[in-house]
């Protein structure tokens, strides 16, 4: 893992750290790396009401468009959680990241054992529905 990565790694590890999960006990941490050098980690919020609660990618990306930042700004975003292999983002995760990502994000899948899968959104979430769509 190069440094930057293991940067982004350790960010997202504090974040699952940091995860609310009285539910399901199953943490998971996400980090975005901005092309300023800056990192935005974020982790998943449950709620009593289950399906109202919150992805860590979700959280985290739209902490980072909250903050001002766009497509563009972003060069990484990395995933993890206690899994076996490296953590396999749910479908409304896969949606929000076609959205807010642009396809040549490098998007790390990662585990507690550093196990690492890279991958575009196109792998991901092929055909995805987008704005684009709306207009036809
Ligand atoms: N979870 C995530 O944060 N990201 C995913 O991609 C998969 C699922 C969370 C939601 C819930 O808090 C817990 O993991 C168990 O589903």
């Amino acid at each position: 893992m190069d440094k930057i990565t293991e940067q982004l790694y350790q960010a997202a590890l504090k974040a699952y750290q940091n995860a609310y999960t009285p539910y399901s006990k199953f943490n998971v941490g996400a980090a975005v790396l901005l092309k300023d050098g800056k990192i935005i980690a974020g982790s998943n919020v449950e709620n009593a009401s289950y399906g109202l609660s919150n992805c860590a990618e979700r959280t985290t990306l739209f902490y980072t468009y909250s903050q001002g930042y766009r497509q563009e700004d972003i060069s990484k975003f990395l995933v993890l959680a206690n899994t076996k292999k490296p953590v396999s983002p749910c479908g409304a995760c896969r949606q929000v990241m076609a959205e807010l990502l642009n396809e040549d994000v490098e998007i790390i899948l990662t585990n507690l054992n550093q196990d690492i899968m890279k991958v575009r959104i196109t792998d991901l979430l092929p055909y995805h529905f987008s704005g684009d769509n709306l207009r036809e």
